[in-house]
Protein backbone atom coordinates (compact mmCIF):
# COMPACT_ATOMS: atom_id res chain seq x y z
CA UNK A 1 0.00 0.00 0.00
CA UNK A 2 1.29 3.56 -0.87
CA UNK A 3 2.35 5.38 2.30
CA UNK A 4 0.27 8.93 2.81
CA UNK A 5 3.46 11.70 2.88
CA UNK A 6 2.94 15.10 4.50
CA UNK A 7 1.28 17.35 1.26
CA UNK A 8 3.32 19.20 -0.98
CA UNK A 9 4.24 22.82 0.39
CA UNK A 10 4.27 21.55 3.99
CA UNK A 11 6.46 19.94 6.42
CA UNK A 12 7.35 18.03 9.85
CA UNK A 13 9.43 20.22 11.99
CA UNK A 14 11.46 17.91 14.27
CA UNK A 15 13.92 17.87 17.23
CA UNK A 16 16.57 19.14 17.82
CA UNK A 17 15.66 21.51 14.75
CA UNK A 18 12.17 22.91 16.70
CA UNK A 19 14.96 23.95 19.59
CA UNK A 20 16.01 26.44 17.43
CA UNK A 21 12.22 27.48 16.34
CA UNK A 22 11.37 27.62 20.36
CA UNK A 23 14.48 29.66 20.69
CA UNK A 24 13.33 32.59 18.07
CA UNK A 25 9.76 32.83 19.11
CA UNK A 26 11.11 33.04 23.09
CA UNK A 27 13.51 35.68 21.93
CA UNK A 28 10.85 37.39 19.61
CA UNK A 29 8.67 37.28 22.91
CA UNK A 30 11.03 38.74 24.86
CA UNK A 31 12.07 41.84 22.84
CA UNK A 32 8.13 42.46 21.68
CA UNK A 33 7.39 42.52 25.56
CA UNK A 34 10.13 45.34 26.02
CA UNK A 35 8.22 47.09 23.56
CA UNK A 36 4.87 47.15 25.55
CA UNK A 37 3.13 44.53 23.23
CA UNK A 38 1.03 41.90 24.09
CA UNK A 39 -0.04 38.36 22.11
CA UNK A 40 -2.77 38.08 20.12
CA UNK A 41 -4.44 34.72 18.74
CA UNK A 42 -6.75 34.92 15.54
CA UNK A 43 -8.09 31.67 14.00
CA UNK A 44 -6.82 30.23 11.04
CA UNK A 45 -9.50 30.74 9.36
CA UNK A 46 -11.70 33.51 8.41
CA UNK A 47 -14.52 34.32 5.94
CA UNK A 48 -13.01 34.74 2.38
CA UNK A 49 -14.47 38.46 2.09
CA UNK A 50 -12.18 39.27 4.78
CA UNK A 51 -8.94 38.99 2.71
CA UNK A 52 -10.40 40.07 -0.49
CA UNK A 53 -11.65 43.57 1.07
CA UNK A 54 -8.03 43.88 2.56
CA UNK A 55 -5.10 42.11 1.06
CA UNK A 56 -7.13 42.80 -2.66
CA UNK A 57 -9.13 40.93 -4.46
CA UNK A 58 -6.23 41.56 -7.52
CA UNK A 59 -3.48 40.56 -5.52
CA UNK A 60 -1.70 37.22 -6.23
CA UNK A 61 -2.46 36.22 -2.90
CA UNK A 62 -6.01 36.66 -3.15
CA UNK A 63 -6.58 35.38 -7.03
CA UNK A 64 -4.33 32.41 -7.47
CA UNK A 65 -2.98 31.27 -3.92
CA UNK A 66 -5.77 30.98 -0.93
CA UNK A 67 -7.33 27.69 0.26
CA UNK A 68 -10.91 28.56 -0.03
CA UNK A 69 -14.13 26.31 0.48
CA UNK A 70 -17.37 26.38 1.04
CA UNK A 71 -18.74 25.39 3.86
CA UNK A 72 -21.50 23.35 4.54
CA UNK A 73 -24.75 24.79 5.91
CA UNK A 74 -26.02 22.51 8.74
CA UNK A 75 -29.42 23.18 8.81
CA UNK A 76 -31.93 24.57 5.95
CA UNK A 77 -31.77 27.50 8.27
CA UNK A 78 -27.86 28.45 8.02
CA UNK A 79 -26.37 30.18 4.96
CA UNK A 80 -23.23 28.27 3.63
CA UNK A 81 -20.26 30.26 4.02
CA UNK A 82 -17.52 30.45 1.60
CA UNK A 83 -13.75 30.64 4.42
CA UNK A 84 -10.51 30.79 3.99
CA UNK A 85 -7.15 29.49 5.36
CA UNK A 86 -5.35 32.65 6.65
CA UNK A 87 -2.91 33.96 4.54
CA UNK A 88 -1.58 36.33 6.45
CA UNK A 89 -2.88 37.35 9.43
CA UNK A 90 -2.76 41.21 9.54
CA UNK A 91 -7.18 41.20 7.96
CA UNK A 92 -7.40 39.04 11.22
CA UNK A 93 -5.90 41.44 13.20
CA UNK A 94 -7.82 44.30 12.35
CA UNK A 95 -10.91 42.67 12.45
CA UNK A 96 -10.43 41.26 15.94
CA UNK A 97 -9.39 44.54 16.47
CA UNK A 98 -12.85 46.28 15.10
CA UNK A 99 -14.80 43.58 16.82
CA UNK A 100 -13.78 43.96 20.73
CA UNK A 101 -14.01 47.40 19.82
CA UNK A 102 -10.22 47.93 20.64
CA UNK A 103 -10.16 51.64 19.80
CA UNK A 104 -12.63 52.52 22.28
CA UNK A 105 -9.87 52.80 24.97
CA UNK A 106 -8.68 55.51 22.90
CA UNK A 107 -5.25 53.96 23.23
CA UNK A 108 -2.59 52.41 20.88
CA UNK A 109 -3.20 48.95 20.53
CA UNK A 110 0.46 46.74 20.32
CA UNK A 111 -0.05 43.44 19.59
CA UNK A 112 2.17 40.00 18.13
CA UNK A 113 1.48 36.75 16.60
CA UNK A 114 3.20 33.69 16.18
CA UNK A 115 1.40 31.16 13.66
CA UNK A 116 1.31 29.29 10.21
CA UNK A 117 -0.08 31.06 7.45
CA UNK A 118 -1.57 29.06 4.12
CA UNK A 119 -0.64 30.30 0.70
CA UNK A 120 -0.71 27.64 -2.04
CA UNK A 121 2.43 29.28 -4.02
CA UNK A 122 4.91 26.79 -6.15
CA UNK A 123 7.12 25.11 -3.31
CA UNK A 124 11.06 25.93 -3.26
CA UNK A 125 13.22 26.92 -0.48
CA UNK A 126 12.17 29.05 1.51
CA UNK A 127 8.63 28.78 0.05
CA UNK A 128 6.21 26.93 1.40
CA UNK A 129 2.32 25.81 1.18
CA UNK A 130 1.91 26.24 4.93
CA UNK A 131 4.94 29.33 6.70
CA UNK A 132 5.26 30.75 10.11
CA UNK A 133 5.00 34.06 10.37
CA UNK A 134 5.92 36.01 13.37
CA UNK A 135 4.35 39.23 13.04
CA UNK A 136 3.49 42.35 15.34
CA UNK A 137 0.30 45.06 14.74
CA UNK A 138 0.17 49.00 16.01
CA UNK A 139 -3.19 50.28 15.81
CA UNK A 140 -5.35 52.84 17.38
CA UNK A 141 -7.56 55.83 16.52
CA UNK A 142 -5.66 58.66 15.11
CA UNK A 143 -5.86 60.33 18.79
CA UNK A 144 -3.78 57.95 20.29
CA UNK A 145 -0.85 58.59 17.91
CA UNK A 146 -1.10 55.71 15.27
CA UNK A 147 -0.34 57.97 12.43
CA UNK A 148 3.16 59.14 14.14
CA UNK A 149 6.54 58.60 12.10
CA UNK A 150 8.00 57.90 15.33
CA UNK A 151 5.73 54.51 15.42
CA UNK A 152 7.16 53.38 11.74
CA UNK A 153 10.69 54.26 13.14
CA UNK A 154 10.02 52.26 16.61
CA UNK A 155 9.21 49.09 14.90
CA UNK A 156 12.07 49.36 12.35
CA UNK A 157 14.28 49.71 15.29
CA UNK A 158 12.40 46.78 17.53
CA UNK A 159 13.60 45.03 14.14
CA UNK A 160 16.63 45.82 14.06
CA UNK A 161 16.92 45.02 18.10
CA UNK A 162 15.49 41.59 17.60
CA UNK A 163 17.16 40.22 14.74
CA UNK A 164 20.81 41.52 17.08
CA UNK A 165 19.87 39.31 20.12
CA UNK A 166 19.64 36.92 17.54
CA UNK A 167 22.78 37.24 16.47
CA UNK A 168 21.62 37.85 12.75
CA UNK A 169 23.71 39.62 10.63
CA UNK A 170 24.05 41.00 6.79
CA UNK A 171 20.50 41.82 6.69
CA UNK A 172 19.54 45.03 4.35
CA UNK A 173 16.54 47.05 5.42
CA UNK A 174 14.94 48.45 1.87
CA UNK A 175 12.83 51.31 2.73
CA UNK A 176 10.12 53.56 0.67
CA UNK A 177 6.82 55.16 0.90
CA UNK A 178 4.10 54.24 -1.12
CA UNK A 179 2.34 57.61 -0.32
CA UNK A 180 -1.31 58.13 1.51
CA UNK A 181 -4.68 56.76 -0.35
CA UNK A 182 -4.98 59.57 -2.10
CA UNK A 183 -1.31 59.85 -3.69
CA UNK A 184 -2.30 56.04 -4.58
CA UNK A 185 -5.00 57.10 -6.26
CA UNK A 186 -3.30 59.60 -8.31
CA UNK A 187 -0.52 57.10 -9.26
CA UNK A 188 -3.30 54.18 -10.21
CA UNK A 189 -4.18 56.84 -12.61
CA UNK A 190 -0.61 57.71 -13.78
CA UNK A 191 0.10 54.16 -14.44
CA UNK A 192 -3.43 53.34 -15.99
CA UNK A 193 -2.43 56.01 -18.87
CA UNK A 194 1.02 54.75 -18.99
CA UNK A 195 0.00 51.04 -19.50
CA UNK A 196 -2.33 52.17 -22.65
CA UNK A 197 -0.15 51.57 -25.46
CA UNK A 198 1.81 48.76 -23.41
CA UNK A 199 -0.26 46.60 -21.89
CA UNK A 200 -1.45 44.93 -24.89
CA UNK A 201 2.24 43.38 -25.39
CA UNK A 202 2.55 42.08 -21.85
CA UNK A 203 1.29 39.06 -20.21
CA UNK A 204 -2.83 38.38 -19.82
CA UNK A 205 -2.77 39.28 -16.16
CA UNK A 206 -1.06 42.18 -16.42
CA UNK A 207 -3.82 43.33 -19.40
CA UNK A 208 -6.20 42.42 -17.15
CA UNK A 209 -4.26 44.48 -13.80
CA UNK A 210 -4.04 47.32 -16.19
CA UNK A 211 -7.35 48.27 -16.09
CA UNK A 212 -8.81 46.76 -12.76
CA UNK A 213 -5.77 47.69 -10.58
CA UNK A 214 -2.53 49.10 -12.23
CA UNK A 215 -0.16 49.11 -8.79
CA UNK A 216 -0.59 45.29 -9.35
CA UNK A 217 0.87 45.02 -12.13
CA UNK A 218 4.34 45.46 -10.74
CA UNK A 219 4.43 42.56 -8.86
CA UNK A 220 4.34 40.70 -11.94
CA UNK A 221 7.10 38.02 -12.41
CA UNK A 222 6.87 37.20 -16.06
CA UNK A 223 10.58 37.79 -17.60
CA UNK A 224 9.65 39.55 -20.79
CA UNK A 225 7.62 41.95 -18.92
CA UNK A 226 10.24 43.53 -16.12
CA UNK A 227 11.61 45.75 -19.47
CA UNK A 228 8.40 47.73 -19.68
CA UNK A 229 7.48 47.26 -15.74
CA UNK A 230 10.82 48.97 -15.00
CA UNK A 231 10.40 51.79 -17.79
CA UNK A 232 6.91 52.40 -16.05
CA UNK A 233 6.18 55.56 -13.95
CA UNK A 234 7.52 55.56 -10.56
CA UNK A 235 5.20 55.63 -7.26
CA UNK A 236 7.88 58.47 -6.01
CA UNK A 237 7.27 60.85 -8.65
CA UNK A 238 2.99 60.94 -7.53
CA UNK A 239 3.71 61.57 -3.47
CA UNK A 240 2.16 64.14 -2.18
CA UNK A 241 3.60 66.89 0.48
CA UNK A 242 1.98 65.00 3.86
CA UNK A 243 3.86 61.92 2.48
CA UNK A 244 6.94 62.99 1.76
CA UNK A 245 7.46 64.69 5.17
CA UNK A 246 6.14 61.63 6.95
CA UNK A 247 8.73 59.66 4.88
CA UNK A 248 11.65 62.10 6.04
CA UNK A 249 10.71 61.75 9.86
CA UNK A 250 10.53 58.39 9.55
CA UNK A 251 14.30 58.27 7.93
CA UNK A 252 15.17 61.29 10.56
CA UNK A 253 14.30 59.21 13.36
CA UNK A 254 16.33 55.81 11.87
CA UNK A 255 19.35 57.90 11.09
CA UNK A 256 19.14 59.15 14.71
CA UNK A 257 18.63 55.52 16.29
CA UNK A 258 21.36 54.65 13.88
CA UNK A 259 19.22 51.80 12.31
CA UNK A 260 20.38 51.37 8.23
CA UNK A 261 18.39 51.94 5.80
CA UNK A 262 18.48 51.71 1.68
CA UNK A 263 15.86 53.48 -0.33
CA UNK A 264 14.10 50.95 -2.92
CA UNK A 265 11.81 52.74 -5.14
CA UNK A 266 10.21 50.05 -6.64
CA UNK A 267 8.96 48.78 -3.20
CA UNK A 268 5.52 48.10 -3.18
CA UNK A 269 4.87 45.39 -1.63
CA UNK A 270 2.06 42.47 -3.28
CA UNK A 271 -0.46 43.69 -0.44
CA UNK A 272 -3.40 46.13 -1.37
CA UNK A 273 -3.69 47.40 2.05
CA UNK A 274 -0.25 49.39 2.32
CA UNK A 275 -0.28 53.19 2.64
CA UNK A 276 3.31 55.68 3.17
CA UNK A 277 5.94 53.49 4.54
CA UNK A 278 6.79 50.14 3.26
CA UNK A 279 10.03 48.11 4.14
CA UNK A 280 11.18 44.54 4.13
CA UNK A 281 14.26 43.15 5.07
CA UNK A 282 16.54 41.05 2.95
CA UNK A 283 18.91 38.71 3.56
CA UNK A 284 22.10 37.33 0.70
CA UNK A 285 21.81 34.28 2.49
CA UNK A 286 18.36 32.99 1.50
CA UNK A 287 18.60 32.80 -2.31
CA UNK A 288 15.51 33.35 -4.08
CA UNK A 289 13.24 33.99 -1.80
CA UNK A 290 15.26 36.41 0.00
CA UNK A 291 12.83 38.39 1.86
CA UNK A 292 13.44 37.86 5.47
CA UNK A 293 10.33 39.80 6.43
CA UNK A 294 8.19 42.64 5.35
CA UNK A 295 5.57 45.15 6.77
CA UNK A 296 4.13 48.90 6.62
CA UNK A 297 1.74 51.56 7.00
CA UNK A 298 -1.99 50.36 6.72
CA UNK A 299 -3.86 53.75 7.58
CA UNK A 300 -6.77 52.56 5.51
CA UNK A 301 -7.27 49.01 6.03
CA UNK A 302 -9.78 49.48 9.16
CA UNK A 303 -11.96 51.59 7.44
CA UNK A 304 -11.93 48.70 4.29
CA UNK A 305 -13.13 45.90 6.15
CA UNK A 306 -16.10 48.11 7.94
CA UNK A 307 -14.26 49.72 10.62
CA UNK A 308 -13.21 53.12 12.21
CA UNK A 309 -10.73 55.14 11.03
CA UNK A 310 -7.57 53.40 13.09
CA UNK A 311 -4.27 54.04 11.35
CA UNK A 312 -1.67 51.32 12.07
CA UNK A 313 1.73 49.98 11.02
CA UNK A 314 3.12 46.61 11.11
CA UNK A 315 5.28 43.31 9.78
CA UNK A 316 5.65 39.46 9.45
CA UNK A 317 8.49 37.77 9.93
CA UNK A 318 9.23 34.63 8.06
CA UNK A 319 10.50 32.44 10.45
CA UNK A 320 11.04 29.67 8.69
CA UNK A 321 13.15 31.84 6.33
CA UNK A 322 15.06 33.55 9.63
CA UNK A 323 15.71 29.67 10.92
CA UNK A 324 17.33 29.13 7.07
CA UNK A 325 19.45 32.27 7.83
CA UNK A 326 20.45 31.33 11.18
CA UNK A 327 21.61 27.69 10.34
CA UNK A 328 23.42 28.98 7.17
CA UNK A 329 25.42 31.37 9.83
CA UNK A 330 25.75 28.81 12.00
CA UNK A 331 27.19 25.92 9.52
CA UNK A 332 30.01 28.58 9.65
CA UNK A 333 30.67 28.13 12.92
CA UNK A 334 31.49 24.47 14.79
CA UNK A 335 27.99 23.22 15.30
CA UNK A 336 26.64 22.83 18.54
CA UNK A 337 26.87 19.52 20.17
CA UNK A 338 23.28 17.95 20.70
CA UNK A 339 22.40 18.36 24.44
CA UNK A 340 22.23 15.31 26.40
CA UNK A 341 19.77 14.01 29.08
CA UNK A 342 21.41 14.62 32.93
CA UNK A 343 20.87 10.70 33.43
CA UNK A 344 19.42 7.66 32.23
CA UNK A 345 18.12 5.21 35.19
CA UNK A 346 18.21 1.77 34.10
CA UNK A 347 16.06 -0.55 36.29
CA UNK A 348 17.52 -4.21 36.40
CA UNK A 349 14.78 -6.11 36.07
CA UNK A 350 10.88 -5.44 35.19
CA UNK A 351 10.29 -6.23 38.72
CA UNK A 352 12.46 -2.91 39.48
CA UNK A 353 10.12 -0.62 36.41
CA UNK A 354 7.70 0.91 39.33
CA UNK A 355 10.61 1.69 41.72
CA UNK A 356 12.36 3.10 39.12
CA UNK A 357 9.32 5.51 37.40
CA UNK A 358 9.32 6.79 41.18
CA UNK A 359 12.70 7.41 41.43
CA UNK A 360 12.52 9.22 37.43
CA UNK A 361 9.38 11.29 38.39
CA UNK A 362 11.76 12.33 41.82
CA UNK A 363 14.32 13.73 39.91
CA UNK A 364 12.38 15.35 37.25
CA UNK A 365 10.49 17.12 39.80
CA UNK A 366 14.05 17.99 40.74
CA UNK A 367 14.01 19.87 37.58
CA UNK A 368 16.73 16.97 35.98
CA UNK A 369 16.52 15.67 32.38
CA UNK A 370 15.60 11.90 32.77
CA UNK A 371 15.39 9.27 30.20
CA UNK A 372 13.74 5.90 31.81
CA UNK A 373 15.15 2.48 30.59
CA UNK A 374 12.06 -0.32 30.78
CA UNK A 375 13.77 -3.31 32.47
CA UNK A 376 14.73 -5.02 29.65
CA UNK A 377 18.22 -4.69 28.60
CA UNK A 378 21.12 -6.08 30.15
CA UNK A 379 23.59 -4.26 32.11
CA UNK A 380 26.14 -3.78 29.03
CA UNK A 381 23.45 -3.14 26.79
CA UNK A 382 21.97 -0.14 29.22
CA UNK A 383 25.02 1.33 29.16
CA UNK A 384 25.86 1.22 25.70
CA UNK A 385 21.60 2.91 25.25
CA UNK A 386 22.79 5.17 28.25
CA UNK A 387 25.94 6.21 26.63
CA UNK A 388 24.39 7.61 23.62
CA UNK A 389 21.68 10.04 25.39
CA UNK A 390 23.03 11.06 28.65
CA UNK A 391 25.49 12.37 30.56
CA UNK A 392 25.80 9.86 33.66
CA UNK A 393 23.70 6.20 33.95
CA UNK A 394 22.05 5.44 37.37
CA UNK A 395 21.66 1.66 38.09
CA UNK A 396 18.54 0.85 40.15
CA UNK A 397 19.25 -2.93 41.11
CA UNK A 398 17.53 -5.23 43.87
CA UNK A 399 20.48 -3.56 46.11
CA UNK A 400 20.37 -0.53 45.43
CA UNK A 401 16.35 -0.17 45.70
CA UNK A 402 16.99 -1.97 49.28
CA UNK A 403 19.66 0.45 50.44
CA UNK A 404 18.69 3.61 49.07
CA UNK A 405 22.50 3.83 47.84
CA UNK A 406 22.62 4.46 43.74
CA UNK A 407 25.09 3.37 41.51
CA UNK A 408 26.12 6.72 39.05
CA UNK A 409 28.44 5.96 36.06
CA UNK A 410 29.83 9.22 34.71
CA UNK A 411 30.37 8.70 31.05
CA UNK A 412 32.74 11.52 31.00
CA UNK A 413 35.15 10.51 33.40
CA UNK A 414 34.25 6.90 33.31
CA UNK A 415 34.26 6.89 37.27
CA UNK A 416 31.60 4.95 38.69
CA UNK A 417 29.98 6.26 43.02
CA UNK A 418 27.68 5.20 45.40
CA UNK A 419 25.33 8.19 46.04
CA UNK A 420 22.48 7.86 48.80
CA UNK A 421 19.21 9.04 47.24
CA UNK A 422 18.65 12.05 49.43
CA UNK A 423 21.93 13.53 47.36
CA UNK A 424 21.26 11.93 43.73
CA UNK A 425 19.66 14.81 42.58
CA UNK A 426 21.97 17.55 43.59
CA UNK A 427 24.93 15.47 42.47
CA UNK A 428 23.73 14.75 38.91
CA UNK A 429 22.99 18.44 38.48
CA UNK A 430 26.46 18.55 38.49
CA UNK A 431 28.43 19.62 35.41
CA UNK A 432 29.56 16.25 33.64
CA UNK A 433 33.01 15.07 34.88
CA UNK A 434 33.21 17.14 38.42
P1 LIG B 1 4.28 39.30 3.30
O1 LIG B 1 5.39 40.10 2.69
O2 LIG B 1 3.28 38.70 2.38
O3 LIG B 1 3.55 40.28 4.33
O4 LIG B 1 4.87 38.17 4.22
C1 LIG B 1 5.83 38.47 5.24
C2 LIG B 1 6.94 37.46 5.24
O5 LIG B 1 6.41 36.14 5.35
C3 LIG B 1 7.78 37.42 3.97
O6 LIG B 1 8.76 38.43 3.99
C4 LIG B 1 8.39 36.03 4.07
O7 LIG B 1 9.52 36.05 4.93
C5 LIG B 1 7.28 35.22 4.71
N1 LIG B 1 6.56 34.44 3.67
C6 LIG B 1 5.60 34.88 2.83
N2 LIG B 1 5.18 33.87 2.03
C7 LIG B 1 5.91 32.77 2.38
C8 LIG B 1 5.95 31.40 1.94
N3 LIG B 1 5.13 30.96 0.99
N4 LIG B 1 6.84 30.56 2.52
C9 LIG B 1 7.67 31.00 3.52
N5 LIG B 1 7.66 32.27 3.98
C10 LIG B 1 6.79 33.15 3.42
C11 LIG B 1 2.50 39.93 5.13
O8 LIG B 1 2.11 38.81 5.30
C12 LIG B 1 1.91 41.11 5.88
N6 LIG B 1 0.77 40.64 6.69
C13 LIG B 1 2.96 41.76 6.77
C14 LIG B 1 2.42 42.94 7.52
C15 LIG B 1 2.06 42.97 8.81
N7 LIG B 1 2.23 44.13 7.01
C16 LIG B 1 1.73 44.92 7.95
N8 LIG B 1 1.60 44.21 9.04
Amino acid sequence: MATVKAVRGTRDLLPPETELWNLIEATARQVFARYNFGEIRTPIFEDTGLFARSVGEETDIVSKEMYTWEDRARAQSEKTQSLTLRPENTAGVVRAYIEHGLGESGQLQKLYYVGPQFRRERPQKGRYRQFWQIGAEVIGPPSSGSESPLRDAEVLEMLATLLQELEITGWTLELNSVGSAADRAKYSDVLRAALVDVAPKMCGDCQRRAVTNPLRVLDCKVPEDQPIIESLPKIGDSLGKDSKDHFAQVTAALDAAGVPYKLNRRLVRGLDYYTRTTFEFTHGGLGAQNALLGGGRYDGLSEAIGGPKAPGIGFAIGLDRLVLTLQALESTQAPAPAAKADAYIASLGESLNAAALVLARELRRAGLRVELGDGSFRLKKSFEAADKIARRIVILGEDEHQSGILTVKDFTTGTQTKVPRAELAAYLARPAGE
